[in-house]
C-alpha cells in the first residue's frame, strides 16, 4: 500500500489560528476489507467551518477531534477497489480529509459521490458544483426566494459562495451587487461573475460609507441579503433593507478568529419586518440534487466561471487556511495534491 501523509490538529488556537496548531505526518495506508476502496485525493477543500471545529466550544457540528487528520471535502480517482460499483479510475467526491489517500467504506450511504469529468473538472465539485455551491442555492432559493426584478447583495462575492449566489440570482432575473474586498476581486465580480455592481468594503471602510455606497448601487432598497461576513457589512446592508427582505444568514467569516461583531442598528430588524434564518447546507441534504444539476449547467455552459486559489502540496495546507481566513484567497481555496 501506498505511503501517506496527513495533517493533524495538535492543539487548539486560543485566539486566532496559526500554523502551530498543525502537525504534518508520515503515516501508512492500511490493507483494505471487503466494501472498502482507496482513493487517492487529487484536491482537497479548505473551508472557513474548519476554522470553528478547530475550537471546543458547542456548535451544530462535533469539534475536529485533536490528534487526528483535519476533516474536509476531497476529490479524487479511485486507485484500488474492493467494492463492486467502485472501478479502478472512477473519479469521486468525498470527505477523505487533509491527506493524499483515504481509506473509504463505500456502503456507508453519502460516503462517496462519482463525478462525470467530461464538461465540469473535478476540482471545481468542491466548490461551484459542491459543498458551496449548494450553500448558495439553498439560501437564495429557500430562504430569499426572489422575483425576477428583486435587488439581492451577497457578501464575501468573489469568493466560492458568493460566486455561485451571484450566476443563480442572475438567472431568476435579479439585480445582483456585491461585496468584496479589493479592487481585482470587485473587477472579476462585475467584469467575469457578471454582477451588476461590486463596492469594496476596503474603501468603505465604516458602516456610514458602506451603507452609502450600498444606496448608490441598489437605488430601489434591498430585498434579499445573504450574510457571509458579519459585523459592520451586516450593520451596513441592514440600513438598505426594504421591507419585508429577507437574509440568508450563512456565515460569519469577520467573527471565525474571536473577534466580537456588534450591530449598531438592530431595530430594523424590526422596522423593516426582516426575515432572518440561519441555516447549515449539510441538514439539507434533500436540495442537492436539484441544486447540483442547476450548479453543473451554469458551469458547463459557460454561465459560472469559478474561480480558484490553489496551493501546491499537503505541507502548504496550513498557511493556505490561514490566508483563506482573511481573504487571501481569490475565489475557491483549494491544495493541490497530484
Ligand atoms: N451555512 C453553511 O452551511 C455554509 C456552508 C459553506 C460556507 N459557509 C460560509 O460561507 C462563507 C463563504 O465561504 P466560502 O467557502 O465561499 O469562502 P470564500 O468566500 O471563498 O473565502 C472567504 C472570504 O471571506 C472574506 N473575508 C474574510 N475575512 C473577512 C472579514 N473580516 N471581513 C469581510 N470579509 C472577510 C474574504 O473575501 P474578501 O477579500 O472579499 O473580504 C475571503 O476571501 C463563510 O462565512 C462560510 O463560513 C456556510
Amino acid at each position: 500500500m501506498p505511503k501517506n501523509q496527513q495533517v493533524l490538529l495538535d492543539n487548539r488556537p486560543e485566539g486566532e489560528a496559526t500554523t502551530g496548531n498543525f502537525k504534518l505526518v508520515d503515516a501508512e495506508t492500511p490493507a483494505l476489507a471487503d466494501g472498502q476502496v482507496l482513493v487517492r485525493h487529487h484536491y482537497m477543500s479548505l473551508d472557513p467551518y474548519m476554522r470553528g471545529r478547530m475550537n471546543e466550544s458547542k456548535s451544530y457540528a462535533q469539534p475536529q477531534p485533536l490528534g487526528q487528520v483535519m476533516q474536509g471535502g476531497t476529490v479524487g480517482e479511485i486507485v484500488e477497489s474492493r467494492h463492486p460499483r467502485y472501478a479502478v479510475g472512477d473519479k469521486v467526491v468525498g470527505f477523505g480529509g487533509w491527506q493524499n489517500y483515504s481509506v473509504v467504506d463505500a456502503n456507508v450511504p453519502g460516503s462517496l459521490r462519482k463525478v462525470d469529468t467530461t464538461h465540469v473538472p473535478l476540482s471545481h465539485y468542491l466548490g461551484a458544483v459542491g459543498m458551496p455551491g449548494v450553500t448558495a442555492w439553498y439560501g437564495l432559493v429557500k430562504i430569499i426566494a426572489p422575483k425576477a426584478g428583486d435587488t439581492l447583495v451577497v457578501s464575501a462575492a468573489s469568493g466560492a459562495v458568493g460566486s455561485a449566489f451571484g450566476a443563480l440570482a442572475k438567472a431568476r432575473g435579479c439585480r445582483v451587487v456585491g461585496i468584496a474586498g479589493g479592487p481585482d476581486k470587485c473587477a472579476y465580480v462585475q467584469d467575469e461573475l457578471g454582477f451588476d455592481e461590486c463596492i469594496d468594503y476596503k474603501v468603505h471602510g465604516d458602516v456610514k460609507s458602506l451603507s452609502a455606497a450600498l444606496k448608490a448601487a441598489c437605488p430601489d432598497g434591498i430585498d434579499g441579503y445573504f450574510e457571509n461576513v458579519g459585523g459592520m457589512v451586516l450593520d451596513a446592508v441592514l440600513l438598505r433593507t426594504n421591507a419585508f427582505a429577507r437574509i440568508a444568514l450563512c456565515g460569519m467569516i469577520a467573527g471565525y478568529d474571536g473577534a466580537p461583531l456588534p450591530l449598531t442598528n438592530p431595530s430594523v430588524l424590526l422596522i423593516n419586518r426582516i426575515k432572518l434564518e440561519g441555516f447549515i447546507v449539510s441538514e439539507h441534504m434533500e436540495v442537492w440534487p436539484e441544486a447540483l444539476a442547476e450548479l453543473g449547467g451554469l458551469v458547463a455552459s459557460g454561465k459560472l466561471r469559478p474561480r480558484e486559489s490553489v496551493a501546491e502540496g499537503l505541507a502548504a495546507a496550513p498557511q493556505a487556511f490561514l490566508g483563506l481566513l482573511k481573504g487571501k484567497n481569490f475565489g475557491k481555496q483549494l491544495v493541490k495534491l497530484i
